[in-house]
């Protein structure tokens, strides 16, 4: 069986394969069962100083297996939010990665706080409600880094305008990025009804799932040739075949949430074990050995 293990960060994952921050990961109860049924890491939902307060519905199915959703970050406190990460250390041996936002002070403080608390393996800040500049973005990233000793990883929004400026310069800050969050703000609605299917204020939301799928990997390819620091793949990914692809272009771990809010916890550990199935069939003995593959290639090309 092909060796799906590694170590970035300095963390060492069983395989490449965990949650990202969403409605999969609110709660203890699902977190520990993302670890339980084969994930690499847990991920928590992002939380915040303050509760968000998200507009009914928040999610509706849209074309091709995407999702919409008009959330933004956890519906409850800190406070009790570390009580549930709490009961994932205490449960679960796997890396935790801890997603928090969203200024520079909330940051400092939520780091500061996890740290003593819950010692997370890393912390994951979100970048999708702070503006559209770079300055604010790298105070963020400073804030952090500055309050916490562990690894402290930048999650990108496709849709920031300079994106590729953003990781240029966030790069010799963080320890790593995570490529991407969903993008928008994006439409669909039932014509009969033909009124909003989210609560959002005209029916807006962020797109998920595998439509985003060709987007994500264009950007984890371009942002790898500019980052030095390693990059967890993200977007519509729901097989062994699109781990394996985000590896491909330049990804050293992927992320999965549309695919595990249809299909449960359980769905992490299929997509690590459809990776193993694809590098056995294809005669590959590693992760290592596909890592960067596709990029090689277009290198050998030119
Ligand atoms: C309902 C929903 C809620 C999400 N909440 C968060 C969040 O709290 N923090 C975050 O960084 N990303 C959040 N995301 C984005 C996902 O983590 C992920 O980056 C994005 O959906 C693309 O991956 P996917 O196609 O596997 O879903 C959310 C996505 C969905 C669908």
């Amino acid at each position: 069986m092909a060796d799906l293990s590694s170590e970035v960060f300095g963390i060492k994952f069983r395989n490449p394969v965990m949650p990202a921050a969403g409605p999969n990961v609110k709660n203890s109860g699902l977190m520990i069962a993302a670890a339980e049924k084969g994930a690499g890491a847990v991920v928590s939902k992002t939380f915040s100083v303050k509760p968000a307060e998200d507009p009914r519905p928040t999610m509706k199915k849209t074309v091709s297996g995407g999702l919409l959703n008009c959330e933004t970050w956890l519906e409850d406190s800190y406070e009790n939010f570390l009580y549930e990460l709490k009961k994932v250390r205490q449960e679960t041996s796997e890396p935790l990665i801890v997603s928090i936002g969203y200024s520079a002070d909330d940051v400092a403080f939520l780091g500061s706080l996890l740290e003593k608390e819950i010692q997370p393996d890393a912390i994951e800040f979100s970048t999708h409600y702070t503006g559209s500049s770079i300055d604010p973005l790298l105070k963020v990233a400073d804030s952090l880094k500055s309050s916490v000793k562990v690894p402290v990883l930048m999650k990108l929004s496709p849709g920031f305008p300079a994106i590729e400026e953003l990781v240029r310069e966030a790069d010799s800050i963080v320890d790593g990025f995570v490529a991407v969050n969903s993008i928008g703000p994006a439409l669909d609605f039932d014509p009969v009804k033909c009124r909003p299917s989210l609560g959002s204020e005209w029916g807006q939301g962020w797109l998920s799932g595998p439509p985003l799928m060709p987007i994500a990997l264009g950007l984890v390819y371009r942002l790898s040739e500019i980052a030095a620091k390693p990059i967890i793949g993200v977007g519509g990914i729901s097989s062994g075949i699109d781990a394996v692809k985000f590896l491909m272009a330049g990804a050293s771990l992927v992320q999965v949430c549309t695919a595990a809010i249809h299909g449960g916890p359980a769905t992490y550990g299929q997509i690590a074990s459809g990776l193993s199935e694809w590098l056995d069939s294809n005669g590959y003995a590693s992760i290592a050995e596909i890592r960067n593959m596709y990029k090689e290639n277009i290198k050998k090309r030119s």
